[in-house]
């Protein structure tokens, strides 16, 4: 086989039998121009313009893009408007104000809709609330709520008064809160008493108080009273009750603060690869441009859509796919609290029934789930509502990938959208309405994106051979910088592949992925995800991806184990679907397929069957716990896990 790359393949996965769009869908699309690439291309930077334009600004901007201080870009500099006024306002002027904005489905079954006149109240009223707590333009207020409406209401309410937020997930620890609000220097925060976790009363609150006890800043606080009886709590110095405050500012309005398009909306940290946990700092105008412009083209959306993507807001990809990228196209989205399987594993599909949702959009760990539980849960239920489905997060399987599109969409287009927090919107992805899917492969860059897969020298690869993915131009969602300073921006993501002299600027993503004829691309995983055996560097996802191909097997993670006289040895941890007993048949059926899909070189030297593997909250598996566990080294904490309780077996299965 070729190594010429080193990464032990010279070709991807074989990516399944390409479908095109149905015609039912095209017919109805709202991005259908074939020549919208050319366009885009012909028209750089300023074809961005019309992403722009169906924002409402409050002055026009002066350029579209300002590259002076490469790679420190501004987009569309100049012009204001503000994001709550965009995702409220203007759709009440459009004669909108009893179209749904929000759907709020519960935990345990309870409902809410916010209409866009009871978002635009609810709005209002704690910014007017917020205002007076002394909350001033460009204060960062930390937000820390699980999926309650409170928690949009809560980055609107900021984003009127132009205080950018710094949403942090509901199910990280209190150290961690701590680190985040001192990092970003927040004194305020917006919080609740608590929320439900499997069926059990979870104190929030507890959590917020004994990250403030840390802080040396007094940090004003806002409590949403979730849980009423089931959870008491009291309030203390500089706590203030949301119901009280908006009891206090009803009917009161706030005029929306006319930002700067690069004034920042918000901070959102997320994990590196070492270190501190980096502040991804993004600004008002091109990140809204972006997200809309990304909704309505590749997720279609429309109005009148009852729209659900499935993730946490806690998460980038809640930020702009829950909230501001429907609600600035005025569409309903739904927000739900629960988890998948509760009560039972039906219960997306009883939402999506119920709700008639037109586009879903989920993760491949959720979609693998679903496989897992098996056809019978989506076909208990009318799912003909459903016009489309995306997925974001991991490279998804083609086996996985076909089975979302039959089993939940009845054979409608699946967008497979590779972006990241710092890319803020979507970068590659079909066109639904276009471009051919090809099971397996992101797809191309979007218009207006130009990505290429290029060796350690910055040349492009060959056509199915892998590199590292990078992105050539500045697009209007990119982070503009790390809240903790430029030059870890700068040398994080544009120093490994840019060259500062001739001006040529690249982004780094981190990823590693081949590029097909078509300009198709398949991510193969993180750098921090590649395995050196016998020599040859593997990419861990591209060993699962040909594992998880196998039929029966739900999931799996890879990883090394080191050891002087062996060198590294892969470890493959696999659970089977229901209905599948790990058998030696399943298990010679993975080696094959790895054989056959990378190489004699990746075959497992062990594969280790096990219930369930070791997730984050939002649903990662943790393959630097199974490292630590293979290598006999000792265990990080495991509290943030989902599912910490299946360390304790995966360690028992090691020692037998
Ligand atoms: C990393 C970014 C932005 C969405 C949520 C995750 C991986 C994301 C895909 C995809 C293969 C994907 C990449 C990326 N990733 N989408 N469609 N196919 N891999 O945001 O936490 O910033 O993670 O997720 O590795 O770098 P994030």
């Amino acid at each position: 086989m070729d190594d010429r790359n080193g990464w032990g393949r010279d070709r991807p996965v074989p990516a399944g039998s390409p479908h095109q769009p149905p015609e039912s869908f095209v017919e109805q699309a709202n991005v259908t121009d074939e020549a919208i690439d050319e366009k885009f291309e012909e028209n750089w930077p300023e074809c961005w313009e019309r992403a722009a334009g169906s924002l409402s600004w409050d002055e026009p901007f002066d350029t579209v893009l300002e590259d002076g201080d490469a790679p420190l870009y501004r987009w569309f500099a100049g012009g204001k408007l503000n994001a709550s006024f965009n995702c409220v306002d203007r759709h009440l002027e459009a004669d909108r104000k009893t179209h749904a904005a929000i759907r709020w489905e519960g935990k345990h079954g309870e409902r809410e809709t916010y209409t866009y006149r009871d978002l635009y109240v609810a709005v209002n009223e704690l910014a007017a609330a917020l205002r007076e707590l002394d909350v001033e333009e460009d204060d960062v207020v930390t937000i820390y709520l699980p999926m309650i409406p409170e928690l949009p209401i809560a980055m609107l309410a900021c984003a009127r008064i132009g205080a950018p937020h710094n949403v942090v997930f509901a199910g990280l620890s209190a150290d961690a809160l701590a680190a985040r609000m001192d990092a970003a220097d927040s004194e305020f925060l917006i919080t609740c008493d608590g929320y439900y976790r499997r069926g059990d009363a979870f104190n929030q609150k507890g959590k917020a108080d004994n990250a403030r006890l840390s802080l040396e800043a007094d940090v004003r606080t806002v409590v949403v009273d979730h849980l009423g009886a089931d959870l008491p709590h009291v309030l203390g110095d500089d706590e203030y009750d949301y119901h009280d405050l908006r009891e206090e500012f009803a009917g009161r309005t706030v005029d929306p603060v006319p930002r700067d398009a690069e004034d920042m909306l918000f901070l959102m940290y997320t994990s590196g690869t070492t270190g501190e946990p980096k502040g991804v700092v993004h600004t008002t105008g091109g990140y809204l441009a972006h997200v809309a412009w990304t909704s309505h083209a590749v997720l279609d959306v429309k109005p009148e859509d009852t729209y659900w993507c499935a993730a946490d807001i806690g998460w980038i990809t809640g930020h702009s796919y829950i909230v501001y990228g429907p609600l600035a196209l005025g569409t309903t989205t739904v927000m739900y609290e629960g988890t998948p399987d509760y009560p039972d594993r039906d219960r997306l599909w009883e939402i999506v029934d119920r709700n008639a949702v037109d586009v879903f959009y989920t993760a491949p760990t959720a979609i693998r789930a679903f496989m897992k539980w098996g056809e019978q849960y989506p076909a208990s239920h009318d799912l003909s509502s459903l016009r489309l489905l995306g997925t974001v997060g991991e490279p998804i399987s083609p086996r996985p990938w076909n089975w979302y599109r039959e089993r939940v969409g009845g054979g409608c287009p699946v967008v497979d959208t590779w972006w990241q927090t710092e890319t803020g919107a979507m970068m590659l992805s079909t066109l639904p309405g276009i471009d051919e899917m090809k099971p397996g492969a992101a797809g191309p860059a979007l218009p207006g994106i130009e990505a290429r897969v290029v060796d350690e020298t910055g040349a492009d690869v060959a056509a199915g051979e892998a590199g590292y993915l990078t992105i050539t131009r500045p697009w209007p969602g990119m982070a503009r910088t790390l809240y903790d300073g430029d030059d870890r921006y700068r040398a994080e993501y544009w120093e490994p592949f840019s060259d500062p002299e001739t001006g040529d600027w690249r982004y780094f993503s981190g990823d590693t992925a081949s590029i097909d004829e078509d300009g198709y691309v398949t991510v193969l995983g993180r750098v921090d995800d590649v395995i050196t055996v016998s020599g040859r560097r593997l990419s861990t996802m591209e060993i699962e991806s040909a594992i998880t191909d196998v039929a029966g097997v739900a999931e799996s993670a890879v990883v090394g184990r080191s050891s002087d006289r062996e060198g590294t040895e892969i470890y493959a941890y696999v659970s089977t679907e229901g209905g599948f007993e790990p058998t030696d048949d399943i298990r010679d059926a993975i080696v094959d397929s790895v054989g056959g899909a990378i190489g004699p070189v990746a075959t497992p030297h062990e594969i280790v069957f096990t219930p369930e593997l070791p997730k984050t909250r939002s649903g990662k598996i943790m393959r630097r716990l199974l490292e630590d566990i293979v290598n006999g080294e000792e265990l990080e904490d495991t509290s943030a896990l989902r599912n910490p309780e299946i360390v304790g077996e995966i360690q028992t299965g090691r020692e037998e």
